[in-house]
């Protein structure tokens, strides 16, 4: 995330830690270039339009610990990235909430072009009560409903992206003069529940007109969503089993929405701590958890509980404040302390390590084994320090994975999805495909 401290609160703090730099171009540029060099598929941007709900009853935390605020726009620095790589794909997040389509669809299709077909979109609903009075809403929209409304906004996406110009519509032929082919671009004419838009999309189609499509949130509703539009899901499962059970359920959606199942991948989201003995990953895992910040855990995760902890001294055994919201929480942190009452710190504590694998580069080879064998296409590798996190990933770990054949060698030619799927665009199985010459003029013969 484009801000100081996304995942891994007080990390920031560590001596080589530069994610402080988030301000500067240099840095992204630089970071991308490594992660290219890597072979790296994408660099992803998570990204949000709000603060998280009060801690202690107010956003002071959020500023004092740079908890995403401040935090910059993704997709500016986006195109400075595409610029100065050639294979990365460049994936930034954005909310229903915070463009409307139209601009959106416009964004993402000049940002295709300028990439040769590299970009990609995670997408959002905003969680968040602030980011919906960000943009002038009281109150945040249903849970359920946040997903109809970005059904709709995929559409106006997609029609803008799929349907509003033919292939080869854009002539620019200095012998006739003519620039465009009016016959084969079109206005799209959307009139929905929230949205009007008459088109035409303003952007000849871009190398893979729909951006590649990342989804997070795995809800009942979500799987929905993604299971009709995805082409990736980022998911927080707390074990290979548990994701099983998700990608296989998930993946009979995306076979009920008419897609096929291999066509919505899963990316785990990991973070490493790497020695080259396991007494050294584990003494570095000390070191990192010296540095990491409880109380901006507790108040990084209280928007998911639905309850304000700050209140609660790290040390207040949990059975003293259990509540309606915090149920499910309470009950995995038990099992997850089952010797004794668990306090405040510990749910700190265990949710900064969910997701984080210790070891040696081989042993942290097999655990990615584990996690590829249920279905895991591929791993979002959460980092700690930028770039410490992704250099030590690409010197250590990625060349056991690839003498194990879990990573590979070189980039395949063409745009991301090409690279990811072997096609420059949408299946015709995707929704998106049927608005494919759908607003052509029906003429009579
Ligand atoms: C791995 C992961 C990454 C996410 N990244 C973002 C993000 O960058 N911005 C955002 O607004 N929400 C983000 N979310 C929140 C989801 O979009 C979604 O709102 C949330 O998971 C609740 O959805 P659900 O109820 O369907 O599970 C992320 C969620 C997950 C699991």
């Amino acid at each position: 995330m484009n801000t100081t401290s996304h995942v891994q609160h007080g990390a920031w703090r560590l001596p080589e830690a530069r994610q402080t730099d988030f301000n500067s171009l240099d840095h992204w540029v630089s970071l991308a270039k490594t992660l290219e060099a890597g072979k790296f598929d994408f660099i992803f941007f998570a990204d949000v339009v709000g603060l998280y709900p009060d801690y202690q009853g107010s956003w002071r935390k959020f500023v004092e610990s740079g908890l995403q605020i401040p935090s910059n726009d993704p997709s500016v620095i986006a195109s400075a990235i595409a610029y100065a790589t050639e294979n990365l794909g460049i994936a930034i997040t954005s909310s229903v909430l915070q463009a409307h389509p139209f601009d959106f669809a416009r964004k993402m299709s000049t940002l295709d072009h300028a990439s040769n077909g590299r970009i990609a979109w995670n997408i959002v609903t905003s969680p968040m009560r602030n980011a919906w009075r960000n943009f002038g809403y009281d109150e945040i929209t249903a849970h359920d409903d946040r997903y109809l409304w970005a059904d709709e906004y995929v559409d106006v996406a997609y029609k803008l992206w799929e349907g509003s110009w033919d292939d080869d519509a854009l002539l620019q032929d200095k012998v006739s003069g003519l620039h465009g082919d009016f016959d084969k671009v079109h206005k799209i004419n959307h009139d929905g529940k929230r949205y009007r838009v008459e088109g035409p999309h303003l952007v000849s189609p871009s190398p893979q007109r729909t951006p590649v499509l990342f989804q997070a949130g795995s809800s009942p509703a979500g799987r929905r969503f993604a299971a009709r539009n995805a082409e990736a899901q980022f998911i927080l499962s707390p074990t290979p089993q548990a994701a099983k059970g998700l990608i296989d359920d998930t993946r009979r959606l995306v076979a009920e929405a008419g897609r096929h199942p291999e066509d919505l991948q899963f990316f785990q989201g990991l973070s490493f701590v790497i020695g080259s003995t396991e007494e050294e990953a584990a003494r570095k895992a000390a070191e990192l958890d010296e540095v990491l910040d409880p109380s901006s855990f507790i108040a990084h995760i209280a928007g998911s509980l639905g309850y304000d902890l700050g209140f609660h001294d790290l040390d207040t055994p949990v059975g003293e404040i259990e509540t309606q919201g915090l149920r499910s929480v309470l009950a995995w942190l038990h099992e997850a302390v089952p010797d004794r009452e668990p306090t405040v710190r510990d749910l700190a504590a265990l949710w900064g390590k969910n997701g984080r694998v210790v070891g040696t580069p081989e042993s942290i080879a097999d655990t990615l084994a584990t996690w590829q064998a249920a279905g895991v296409g591929g791993i979002n590798v959460v980092n700690s320090t930028i770039p410490g996190s992704y250099e030590e990933f690409i010197d250590h770990v990625l060349p056991v994975l690839r003498d194990r054949g879990l990573a590979k060698r070189n980039y395949a030619e063409g745009t991301a999805r090409r690279k990811a799927t072997g096609r420059d665009r949408l299946p015709d199985t995707h929704p998106a495909a049927a608005y494919r010459g759908a607003f052509a003029p029906v003429i009579a013969s």
